[in-house]
């Protein structure tokens, strides 16, 4: 069992991360639960099926006293309907701003419950405990929370962290391989951006879901560093968005059901390579081994999109300013930068890439 720490004054808190830790995870939330009422647990149906039996004895030999609330698997939960569901389960539980929530699931649950979390009672104390590998590496560490609303996706939301993030690696053996997938295209992401020893590990023989810990570890490591030092997204935070601007474009202009979150970020990773190369800021061939790495993992690298159809919706993104917007390069693989580009800039670069 390894342990990292979040090291954001006033807010820190531990990752946990143990292949098999699910069977003592009881013990580590039985001491942040108050005491005298239950636990609020929130999970889906399919994590629920898959595990819930072992979590729920977990949770019992501890002591820990709890309810359970299981949602329909979807992003679907992450909405008003989603939120008001949860206020009413916390309502009939009592739930007290002593209580805690606990986020037993895929990143779905983790964002609804976090900002369900951070304001319920003007704030409630809850961990995660993710079971994608997309949530392992990415969406339960940093403390972004949030719902969708009609205007778009994680419009409303707050920085809130949890007080544990507790990551069982076996329990991705039973994830469906396309979200497994999914989660690969974030791990590649944090090799591209920040280590190549990391990248240089994935592109070896590729590992099977459960020999995944250290790439875990890894990644969590990475994250939680950058987290502790730019908490709002401001400066270095911004790297972990390597391939989102164009992704969020792609899910959006498909309607956010057709790709997964990871799908859509391999082809905004292979974009923003593209673009950072015929721009003369990535080194030559970097697209090349970056496109590799995620086909390895059978992920497609191919948009088949009409490219020129994403600059309208990356005008209307949260993160445009003026004519252009701020996005992530790679240098190299290992090493990253954030950039302001015109959306001029985009057009030509995704031009010149489509007549190659
Ligand atoms: P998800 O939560 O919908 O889970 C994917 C599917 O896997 C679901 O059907 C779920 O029931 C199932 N599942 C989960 N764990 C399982 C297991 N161990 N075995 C079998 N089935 C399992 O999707 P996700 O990819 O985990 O999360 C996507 C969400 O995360 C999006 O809403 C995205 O916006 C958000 N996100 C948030 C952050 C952040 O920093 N907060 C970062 C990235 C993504
Ligand atoms: N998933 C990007 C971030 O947490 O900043």
């Amino acid at each position: 069992m390894k342990t990292l720490s979040v090291g954001l004054p006033g807010n820190e808190y531990d990752i946990v991360i143990g292949r098999g830790m699910l069977d003592g995870v009881g013990h580590m939330l039985r001491d942040l639960a108050g005491s005298g009422e239950p636990a609020a647990v929130v999970t889906d149906e399919n994590v629920w099926r898959a595990h819930g039996e072992k979590f729920s004895a977990s949770l019992s030999d501890a002591g820990v006293d709890f309810e359970r609330v299981i949602l329909p698997p979807g992003e679907a939960n992450k909405s008003m309907s989603g939120l008001s569901g949860l206020y009413e389960a916390f309502s009939g539980m009592e739930l007290s701003r002593r209580g805690l929530i606990v986020a037993f699931g895929g990143g779905v649950v983790g964002d609804l419950c976090g900002f369900a979390a951070a304001t319920w009672k003007r704030g409630v104390g809850y961990a995660q405990v993710p079971t994608t590998l997309l949530a392992q590496v990415d969406s339960s560490v940093g403390g972004k929370t949030a719902i969708n609303l009609a205007y778009g996706k994680n419009l409303a939301g707050a920085f809130y962290q949890p007080k544990l993030v507790a990551i069982d690696p076996d329990t991705l053996s039973t994830l469906p391989a396309r979200e497994f997938r999914s989660g690969m295209a974030e791990v590649i992401k944090y090799g591209a951006i920040y280590s190549e020893g990391l990248f240089e590990t994935l592109t070896g023989d590729a590992p099977s879901p459960r020999d995944l810990s250290d790439a875990i570890y890894e990644c969590c490591s990475i994250k939680s560093g950058i987290v502790a030092r730019d908490e709002r997204d401001f400066g270095e935070r911004m790297l972990l968005n390597f391939g989102h601007t164009l992704g969020h474009a792609i899910e959006k202009k498909s309607g956010f059901d057709r790709y997964r979150h990871g799908e859509a970020v391999a082809f905004g990773m292979i974009l923003a390579a593209g673009i950072g190369e015929r721009m003369g800021l990535s080194a030559p061939g970097t697209s090349d081994v970056l496109r590799k790495a995620l086909e390895a993992y059978g992920l497609e690298t191919e948009y088949p999109g009409e490219t020129g159809d994403l600059i309208p919706i990356l005008k209307s993104d949260k993160k445009s300013e003026g004519n252009g917007v701020r996005m992530v390069f790679l240098k190299c693989i290992g090493e990253s930068f954030t950039r302001p580009v015109s959306f001029a800039e985009i057009q030509n670069a995704l031009e010149a890439g489509s007549a190659e």
